[in-house]
C-alpha cells in the first residue's frame, strides 16, 4: 500500500478521501482554506471577421498555475497558462479555428461535440506538429449547446487535458435566443468545468495512467483535488434571478452526481448537444466524463442566501453560489423549450443495427474485442441512413461512450427508463457495468471515406489504453 496524502480542504474532502479508490504516490498536503477564492470565468473568444469568415486563433502552450498559496504548478493551456478561452460561435457561422502549438511535442486538438468535416475534427489524424499550426475550417451547422475542446493526440489524450488543456465552445441560435433564458455570460449564464487532480509535495501535478496497478487504478486517474474553472473550491457570487450553468464534467476519468444543498432543486434545460424539449425539474444531475448540462437555478427569492454545490458520490464540495449580487434583469425561463422532432433520428426507419461491446479482458479495455487500431476502419455508415447503436458494457466496470460529430438519442436503457433529462441529443451516455443502451442517429453529411472519426469510452485512461474505435461516413 503506497502512502496515502491528505489534502486539508475541508472535513467533507477528507470523507471523500478515504471513499475513493486509486493509489496516491506522494500526493502533497497543502493547505487550502475552503471557499476562499472566486471561481475564474473563462475569458470569451468572439473571432474577427475575415473574409467573411469568423477566425479564432488558440495557442497551445507551456504555463504555471498557482492552485495554492506559494506554490507554482506547470500546467498547459490555450492561449495562457491553463484551460482556455470560451469559443462564441452563431449557427450558420463560416469559421477557422487556427491552432498553433507551441508545446515542445505534437498535439491534437478535437472539437468535442462539434458537427464537422472527418478532416476538420482534430483527432489523432490531424496532429499538428511542435511549433507548427492547423486549421479547422467549416461552418457551424447544428443546435445551440455547450461543446467543449480538448487534447486528442495519439496516446497522449489523457496526459494533454490533465495538464490544463481544455475549453468551452458555446454555439447560440436565433432559436434559443428567442427563448427567455438566462444568457448574460459571465453574469447569469456560467460556464463550470469540473475536473480533479492530484499534487507532488513539489507541486507538480501527480498522474498515474494506473496501468497494471490492480484494478482500483485501472478505473483511470482519479484526483483528490477538485478544481473549477482551474480553482480549487471556489465561490461563485450570482444576482437575485435565474442562474444557468453550463456544467461540463471535464475530468479524466471521475463522474460526479451534483446536487444543491437544502435540496435545492433546480431545472436542467440542455443534454450535450442541443435544448431539452421541455425543461426537467431536478435535484441531482449526473455527469460522467465528457458530458455537459446546462441547468438554470432560481435565486429570485434567496438573495442574502449560500448554497454548496457537492458531489454526492465521493463527497467532495465542488462550489459554493452566494446570492449577493442585486439582479438588474430577470428573465423566465419556459418550461417548453424547443422542438427536437427534425434532428431526433425516427428508429422506425433504423435500416440496421451495430453492436458495441465494451470489455476488458486481460487487463486490456477493447470495444468488439478489439484495441485501437489508427489504421483501421472498424465502421461504414451510408450518409443519411438511420441506424441503431446498441452499447453493451460487459465489464464489471463504469465506462461511457462518445462518438465524435454525431449527436445520438438515447432510445432504450437496460438498466432503467430512460431519464427524461436524457431525452434529448447526446454525444455521450453512461453505460452501468453490465448494463447496455440503445441509441438511433443518422449522419446526414460530410462524406470521406478516407478520415475517419471516433467513437470511444471517455474515461481517458481508457481510451489511452485502446477502447477505441474508427467510423467512416460514405
Ligand atoms: Cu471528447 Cu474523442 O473526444
Ligand atoms: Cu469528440
Ligand atoms: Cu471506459
Amino acid at each position: 500500500m503506497t502512502r496515502r496524502g491528505f489534502i486539508k480542504l475541508s472535513g467533507i474532502t477528507a470523507i471523500a478521501l478515504s471513499g475513493c479508490s486509486g493509489d496516491y504516490l506522494g500526493v502533497s498536503d497543502f493547505e487550502s482554506k475552503p471557499f476562499s477564492s472566486a471561481l475564474s470565468i473563462p475569458p470569451e473568444l468572439k473571432g474577427t471577421l475575415v473574409n467573411g469568415k469568423k477566425l479564432y486563433k488558440l495557442n497551445a502552450q507551456d504555463g504555471l498555475s498557482h492552485f495554492f498559496e506559494n506554490i507554482t504548478t506547470p500546467t498547459r493551456g490555450l492561449n495562457g497558462a491553463l484551460l482556455g478561452p470560451t469559443i462564441r460561435v452563431d449557427d450558420g457561422d463560416e469559421v477557422d479555428f487556427e491552432v498553433t502549438n507551441s508545446l515542445n511535442e505534437p498535439l491534437a486538438l478535437h472539437w468535442h461535440g462539434m458537427h464537422l468535416p472527418a478532416k476538420m475534427d482534430g483527432n489523432a489524424h490531424q496532429e499538428i506538429a511542435s511549433k507548427q499550426k492547423w486549421t479547422s475550417s467549416f461552418t457551424i451547422n447544428q443546435k445551440a449547446c455547450t461543446n467543449w475542446y480538448h487534447p486528442h493526440t495519439h496516446k497522449k489524450t489523457a496526459q494533454h487535458v490533465y495538464q490544463g488543456m481544455a475549453g468551452f465552445i458555446i454555439i447560440n441560435d436565433k432559436e434559443s435566443d428567442a427563448i427567455d433564458l438566462p444568457k448574460t455570460y459571465g453574469v447569469d449564464d456560467i460556464p463550470i468545468v469540473i475536473q480533479d487532480r492530484s499534487f507532488n509535495d513539489d507541486g507538480t501535478l501527480f498522474y498515474s495512467a494506473g496501468s497494471g496497478m490492480g484494478m482500483s487504478s485501472m478505473r483511470g486517474m482519479l484526483g483528490d483535488v477538485i478544481i473549477v474553472n482551474g480553482v480549487v473550491n471556489p465561490y461563485l457570487e450570482v444576482p437575485n434571478k435565474e442562474v444557468r450553468l453550463r456544467i461540463l464534467n471535464g475530468s479524466n476519468a471521475r463522474f460526479y452526481t451534483l446536487k444543491l444543498n437544502n435540496n435545492k432543486s433546480f431545472k436542467q434545460i440542455a443534454s450535450d448537444n442541443a435544448l431539452l424539449e421541455s425543461s426537467v425539474e431536478m435535484s441531482e444531475v449526473k455527469l460522467t466524463t465528457a458530458e455537459r448540462a446546462e441547468i438554470v437555478i432560481d435565486f429570485t427569492n434567496d438573495a442574502g442566501k449560500e448554497f454548496i454545490l457537492s458531489d454526492i458520490d465521493a463527497g467532495f464540495d465542488i462550489l459554493k453560489i452566494k446570492v449577493s449580487k442585486n439582479a438588474t434583469s430577470t428573465t423566465k425561463t419556459p418550461s417548453k423549450l424547443i422542438d427536437l422532432s427534425s434532428v431526433i433520428a425516427d428508429k422506425t426507419q433504423a435500416v440496421k443495427t451495430r453492436v458495441f461491446e465494451l470489455n476488458m479482458r486481460q487487463m486490456r479495455f477493447t470495444i468488439n474485442g478489439k484495441l485501437f487500431d489508427k489504421d483501421r476502419i472498424d465502421e461504414t455508415i451510408n450518409v443519411d441512413e438511420v441506424e441503431i447503436w446498441e452499447i453493451k458494457n460487459l465489464s464489471n466496470m463504469v465506462h461511457n461512450f462518445h462518438m465524435h460529430a454525431t449527436h445520438f438519442h438515447i432510445i432504450q436503457r437496460s438498466d432503467r427508463e430512460v431519464p427524461l433529462n436524457e431525452r434529448g441529443l447526446k454525444d455521450t451516455v453512461f453505460v452501468p457495468p453490465k448494463e447496455s443502451v440503445k441509441v438511433v442517429l443518422v449522419m446526414r453529411d460530410y462524406t470521406d471515406s478516407k478520415s475517419p472519426y471516433m467513437y470511444h469510452c471517455h474515461i481517458l485512461e481508457h481510451e489511452n489504453a485502446g477502447m477505441m474505435g474508427q467510423f467512416v461516413v460514405v
